[in-house]
């Protein structure tokens, strides 16, 4: 019996041997001294010893009993020392670690630009979902079921009646069915189309405007769209109206602004022909009105969507569209 205590006491030494650290000599304290320790447990069945040698056995325990309470405690009091003076040696004159900053992805920062222009102007902000039902994004917007547009080659159909949505346009139905007019919002989002190159991805990001009121003419579309531009490029862009279609504006015309690489003179990226088209608009159609229940003989409006990513492109003066989505950190850094 006398010989498992001094084997107890033998072990505790060689654990705290293995210490580290304060909180560590804790722990094997408690493992031996605790109320559920490896002494303390001894010493409780102490009784189950035979009587002769009871006292012999009581009086060593309690010995090794102190004399571990004061090795634990020394050595839980060197390694607190010994850690607060590692504190005092710290070398203040390192230099520090370098924490690389995030920043704004630069589609991210186009679209506050376009939204604090247009917040200037007086327009809301508004959102909407990214997977639509065909009614939004083709039907409520004059689109036939035979419109090409509606192609699986062009269309990422979810079901038969749901797609993920081609254009920011169901977005005017979706707030027209909503509120009366007057309206005045843009809704900026992503939206997607089966198409890639240099110019093109699947996922690309658009801005929708929608102005509603009486009296709304062509010449306050063209009065806030060429505002916008000078304010998004600069002054002195040159600014062109051409006449085009699109099923739910009528007129319609998409917007070119002169080429900010060449100035107008022709170069890759205006395909020489010196203009650059940005976006597309129109006064909304009469039947667009009637789907959502306004009456076309007393509102009038216009409606624009631009592609985001054009825009960048030319603020920026990249030349492949693709760079926005490869997350080249080389890239990205430099915006
Ligand atoms: C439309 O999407 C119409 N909803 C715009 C509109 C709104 C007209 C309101 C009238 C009234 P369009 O398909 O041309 O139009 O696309 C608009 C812009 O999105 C284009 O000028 C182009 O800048 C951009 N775009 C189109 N496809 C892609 C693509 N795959 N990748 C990147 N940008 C694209
Ligand atoms: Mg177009």
């Amino acid at each position: 019996m006398g010989k498992a205590i001094e084997k107890i006491y033998e072990e505790a030494l060689a654990e705290l041997e293995t210490a580290s650290d304060a909180e560590a000599v804790k722990v094997i304290s408690v493992r031996y001294l605790g109320r559920k320790g490896y002494l303390t447990k001894f010493l409780r069945n102490i009784s189950k010893i035979p009587p002769e040698e009871r006292p012999q056995a009581g009086k060593r325990a309690n010995e090794l009993k102190s004399i571990l309470a004061k090795k634990f405690a020394e050595a839980s009091n060197r390694f607190e020392r010994e850690a607060a003076e590692a504190i005092d040696r710290i070398d203040v004159s390192l230099p520090g670690r370098i924490i690389r900053q995030g920043s704004l992805h630069p589609i991210t920062q186009t679209i506050r630009q376009i939204c604090d222009i247009f917040s200037g102007l007086g327009f809301q902000i508004a959102e909407g979902p990214e997977v639509e039902t065909d009614y939004y994004n083709f039907e409520a917007l004059n689109i036939p079921k035979d419109h090409p547009a509606r192609d699986m080659h062009d269309t990422f159909y979810v079901s038969d009646n749901i797609v993920l949505r081609t254009q920011t346009s169901p977005m005017q139905i979706r707030v027209m069915e909503k509120q009366a007019p007057p309206v005045r919002i843009i809704a900026p989002g992503k939206v997607y189309r089966r198409d890639s190159d240099l110019t093109h991805t699947p996922m690309f990001h658009q801005v929708e405007g929608l102005m509603v009121d009486e009296n709304i003419s062509f010449g306050d579309l063209k009065g806030i769209l060429t505002t916008f531009i000078h304010r998004i490029f600069d002054e002195q862009t040159s600014v062109r109206f051409r006449p085009s279609f699109f099923p739910f504006t009528e007129p319609s015309a998409e917007v070119d602004i002169l080429c900010v690489m060449c100035r107008g003179k022709g170069c890759r990226v205006c395909s020489q022909s010196g203009w650059l088209e940005i976006l597309g608009s129109g006064m909304v159609h009469p039947a667009v009105f009637e789907n959502v229940g306004y009456d076309p003989k007393r509102y009038s409006g216009f409606a624009f969507g631009m592609g985001i990513e054009r825009i960048a492109m030319l603020q920026y003066g990249i030349d492949d569209i693709r760079k926005y989505f490869e997350n080249d950190l080389r890239f990205l850094r430099q915006f």
